[in-house]
């Protein structure tokens, strides 16, 4: 898979793209990661990037120009290639929009800085407007960097086992239960007993009900969507019952 990266400040990218995951994925091959610098395509001595708002206001609205230049040379005539603008505007980054992301062959991350994009950006170029949380960062470049980290886990080869992926929060729409290694005490906490008894049955239905517990303890949002068994459902039932009495 390949990502067309546009940003004014590349070098924030390196380490995140160079370490671990990451860095084993592009040395395999499985993702190709190009930044192209947008000042690079602004025109004149300056190569100015940014202009005042029309209508006044404080802060700079990044030109359309050089950005339009910048994506329209890199992608050519490629057809089918989101182009997708990174700003607190967008809608929400989820799984699922990872998920289909991992499906494309190229994508092409559009980094927002100042106030913002000039809006025929969005409304003529980008196919596409993602923000990572409700939160507002100073550009784009740490939610693409997230974006593509998050889509490279799920291409197949990136990670040694590929369970892993399946096992992951939010995976199957659920959070994960809790991880222990040795050693089996530490400062007189212990690691689980049913962890150490090496019956398979009951470490896996331990598993299921931390999964459920921690769902439903902090994100019972996700419960209401999440694909349950029944006998999940009579796991929460009791939970429930349980919060209720106490
Ligand atoms: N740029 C600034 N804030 C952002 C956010 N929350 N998500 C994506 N891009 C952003």
């Amino acid at each position: 898979m390949r990502f067309d990266v546009f940003t004014l400040f590349p070098t924030m990218f390196a380490s995140p793209l160079e370490e671990s995951i990451l860095g084993r994925a592009r040395e395999r091959g499985i993702v190709f990661i190009y930044l192209h610098n947008i000042r690079d395509y602004a025109a004149g001595r300056h190569h100015i990037t940014d202009d005042a708002p029309y209508g006044g206001g404080g802060g700079m609205v990044m030109k359309p120009e050089p950005i339009f230049a910048a994506v329209e040379t890199v992608l050519g005539n490629e057809e089918d290639v989101p182009i997708i603008l990174l700003s607190p505007q967008g809608r929400l980054f989820t799984h699922e929009v990872a998920v289909d992301l991992a499906r494309h062959r190229r994508v092409a991350l559009l980094c927002g800085r100042y106030e913002g994009v000039d809006e025929r950006v969005c409304q003529h170029l980008v196919t596409d407007e993602i923000s990572i949380g409700d939160y507002v960062l100073s550009g784009g470049e740490l939610a693409a960097m997230v974006i593509i980290d998050a889509v490279t886990r799920l291409l197949p080869g990136t990670l040694g086992d590929p369970a892993a992926t399946f096992e992951d929060s939010h995976a199957r729409g659920l959070l994960e239960y809790p991880h222990y290694t040795r050693p089996p005490v530490f400062r007189g906490w212990d690691v689980p007993e049913v962890l150490r008894s090496g019956d398979h049955a009951a470490v896996t239905q331990w598993r299921r009900e931390q999964v459920l517990r921690r769902t439903w303890e902090r994100r019972p949002d996700l419960l209401a969507r999440a694909p349950l068994t029944a006998q999940d459902r009579e796991f929460l039932a009791q939970l429930e019952k349980c919060s209720a009495e106490h």
